[in-house]
């Protein structure tokens, strides 16, 4: 059994990704896993502020207490992180990026072994990508595939799985798309 975080960016909380999201679930958790989604929309959480004095507590290591608290206690626990966002200008949405920032207090940590505080203070993650977008070609999401690319790589995580769907754009377009529910399904049923 897997812990696995859900990340979902979309400002539209009954929109394309949230039923992406929850055709992941159904799948991830017929295969036996716990799932945690957070819509980051409804959840009370400010941008980084930049201050560089996080880390000190693991617990909650960064100096702004707000919604994060739930997000730092499921994403120390998660073998999975699931960044679940609309395409926002071939990008993750502000929302999403906000919970990414925040995530740097994290490695703010105490170094140990002589490592940089911020390699040391880096848990092993698997990671799966879930973005809809309403352009329908490759070329939309190459931004975004190198962004999470380089993301990981630097993370020291490891990609397992990612949904790029285009043809989406009104609220509610997903639901004429039984097949592309049925690939986030499989998504979350492939997790082992
Ligand atoms: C501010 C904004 C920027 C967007 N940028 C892009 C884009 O760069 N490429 C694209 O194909 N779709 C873009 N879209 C369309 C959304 O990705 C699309 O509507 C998506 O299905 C929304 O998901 P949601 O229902 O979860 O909100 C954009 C939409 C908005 C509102």
């Amino acid at each position: 059994m897997k812990e696995i975080l859900v990340l979902n960016g979309s400002p539209r909380v009954r929109g394309n990704t949230t039923a992406l999201v929850e055709a992941f679930v159904r799948g991830a958790k017929e295969a036996g896993h716990r799932v945690h989604v957070c819509k980051i929309q409804e959840m009370n959480i400010h941008p980084c502020i930049g201050c560089l004095q996080g880390g000190r507590d693991p617990e909650s290591p960064c100096v702004q207490k707000d919604g994060m608290e739930e997000i730092y206690a499921l994403y120390r626990q998660a073998d999975y992180i699931v960044f679940a966002s609309p395409l926002y200008f071939w990008s993750f949405t502000a929302q999403l990026k906000m919970v990414i920032d925040r995530l740097f207090a994290v490695m703010e940590g105490p170094a140990k072994d002589g490592t940089p505080a911020y390699q040391s203070n880096l848990t092993a993650k698997k990671c799966m990508m879930i973005v809809p977008a309403e352009e329908d070609h490759d070329a939309n999401f190459e931004l975004i595939n190198q962004y999470y690319d380089g993301y990981l790589a630097r993370m020291g995580w490891e990609d397992a799985g990612r949904l790029l769907v285009g043809g989406l754009m009104q609220v509610d377009d997903i639901a004429k798309k039984p097949n592309i529910l049925m690939r986030a399904h499989d998504l979350g049923k492939s997790i082992d």
